[in-house]
This record gives C-alpha cells, structure tokens and sequence, in this order.
C-alpha cells in the first residue's frame, strides 16, 4: 500500500543573524529525517524541547519550506523547496497546534470558520456549507448551538475540539498535531485523545502526533519516532520501541519520565467505553 505520508531525507536549515559584529550562523534543525505513514495509522514523534518537532511538523504540512530531501502525499512528490504552494495541496495536510485560541481568530464566529474553507476552496451553496459545518460541529461532540459563538466562549478543551473541526473540513489526507492536549487538563487530555481515536476510527485519517508526554504517546501510536539535535534515533512499532528501546537517548527519556498519567488516561477510557458513552463536551 502506498504511504499517505512519506518524507525522505528531510533536511531544515535557520539562518540566525549573529548581531552586530557576528556573520550570520547557519542551524541546521534537522538533519535528514525519513519516515512514512499508512492510511488510518498513527506516528507519534517525541523528543527533548528543541530537537526539531515542531519545525517538522511545519514542512509536512507545508507551512514552511525544507532546505533539503524529499515529500511525498499518496505516492506523489510534493516541491517542498517552495515558500507557497497551492492551496488545494495544502489542504491535505492539516494541522492542530498546543494553543488552540491563538490559532483560532477570536472576531470570527465558529460557523463562519468552519464554513470558510469551503467557501474558498469548493462549490458548495450557502445551505451545503451551513450543513457541513453542523454536521462537524456534532462529530467533534460540540453543540448546533455553538455555531454563532466566538471563540473566548468555549473552554480549552471545546477550543481544541473547534480546531479539529476545522482542520476536518476540507477532507485532508493527514493530520498533524503538535502537543494538542499539552495544555489541557488530565481528564480533558483523556476526553480529547479519545475524540482523536473515535475519529480516526470513522474517518480512517491518519496522524502524526507529537508530544513530549510519554504516557499519551503510548496511548495512540501504531509507530513512534524518537528524535535527538534534528536526527532520528529510534523508529519503529510502539511496542517494540517502548518494550525494548535500542538508543541511550530514548532509554534516558524513558527513564526520566514519570508514567503514572498513563493508568488514569486508561482508567477513564476504559470507564467511558464500559458505561458506552459517547463524546462528552469538555
Ligand atoms: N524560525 C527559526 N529561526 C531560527 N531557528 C529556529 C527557528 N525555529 C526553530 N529554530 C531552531 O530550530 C531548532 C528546533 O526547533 P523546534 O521548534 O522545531 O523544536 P521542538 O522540538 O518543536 O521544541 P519544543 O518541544 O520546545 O516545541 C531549535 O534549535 C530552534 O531554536
Ligand atoms: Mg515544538
């Protein structure tokens, strides 16, 4: 089968200006990442603060150019040297950010956000968009309701439910998440991975996840890459990478991470799925 995602050789480099009497420093961030990605699976990425997640998650989902290597979307290579591609190749790859007020605009309605994409990029009527956008609110367990409210009126949780939606609406191929239940509660944590996992499971949507939580990642990986200064260290199956991890780098994160978070995240899983309920509005 052919990858959704596959990424080969990914090089990223900053060009830091060095002040008044510095020449200009080349960072590399990363350093020749390759990896892929099948249709309805999960990749968490962890690594330390400042090994390259984020500045990866901004080339696969084509925010930013890479300085180097290869992407390909379904089989297809993607110029990934570019500052702007088109939008409907944007498309394919969303993405959910930690913060979800900052990426959400605060003047805007939710209808009117979710609705947007569809103005833009399709041919939908008026009542089509309208009924779309409904439709995404419910699946992400929201209310019809919240269509004409702005974002200051909805909690952390219900924020980052709004940015799935609307990551969701324009059918992407991938999604990626950078830290999206980082800044949330325990049990909104839970509630959330838990509308990812529902989703994933409707939808077949495939997702690059990343996190520094250990616990979260063990939780909803299928495959889990290790990064370490802009490099793969460790890559492969959750279980094998959790159960018996090759690289001192990934035995010392391992070891300097408390696991506890994870029997509660279970816990309540395993009590919602036993009481079969459904997404609840955090
Ligand atoms: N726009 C930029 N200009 C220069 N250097 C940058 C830029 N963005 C990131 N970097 C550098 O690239 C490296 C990787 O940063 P990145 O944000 O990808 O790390 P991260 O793994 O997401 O960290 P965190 O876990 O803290 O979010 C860091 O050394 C960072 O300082
Ligand atoms: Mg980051």
């Amino acid at each position: 089968m052919t990858p959704v995602l596959e990424a080969r050789g990914l090089i990223r480099d900053y060009s830091v200006t060095g002040g008044l009497f510095r020449k200009a420093q080349n960072v590399r961030a990363l350093n020749g990442i390759s990896f892929s990605v099948e249709q309805g699976k999960t990749l968490a990425v962890v690594g330390e603060s400042g090994c390259g997640k984020s500045t990866l998650a901004r080339i696969i989902t084509l925010i930013d150019p890479a300085t180097g290597g290869e992407l390909l979307i379904d089989g297809q290579p993607i110029d990934i040297g570019v500052e702007r591609l088109p939008s409907e190749m944007r498309q394919k790859v969303q993405i959910v950010f930690q913060n979800p007020y900052g990426s959400l605009n605060p003047r805007q309605k939710v209808g009117d956000m979710l609705m947007e994409p569809l103005l833009l990029n399709t041919s939908d009527t008026a009542a089509e968009r309208r009924e779309k956008a409904m439709a995404m609110l419910t699946k992400v367990g929201l209310l019809p309701e919240h269509f004409s409210r702005y974002p200051h009126m909805f909690s952390g949780g219900q924020r980052q439910r709004l940015a799935i939606a609307r990551a969701l609406m324009v059918n992407p191929r991938l999604l990626v998440l950078d830290e999206p239940v980082s800044a949330l509660d325990l049990s909104v944590q839970a509630q959330v991975l838990n509308l990812l996992a529902d989703l994933q499971e409707e939808f077949n949507l495939t997702y690059v996840f990343i996190s520094h939580d250990l616990s979260v990642v063990r939780y909803i990986a299928d495959e889990v890459m290790v990064m370490y200064k802009g490099e793969v260290v460790e890559y492969g199956s959750r279980d094998a990478v959790f159960g018996n991890p090759q690289h001192e780098y990934t035995r010392t994160l391992f070891a300097a991470t408390p696991v506890t978070d994870l029997a509660a995240i279970r816990a309540r899983v395993e009590r919602r799925r036993a009481a079969g309920l459904g997404v609840q509005v955090a």
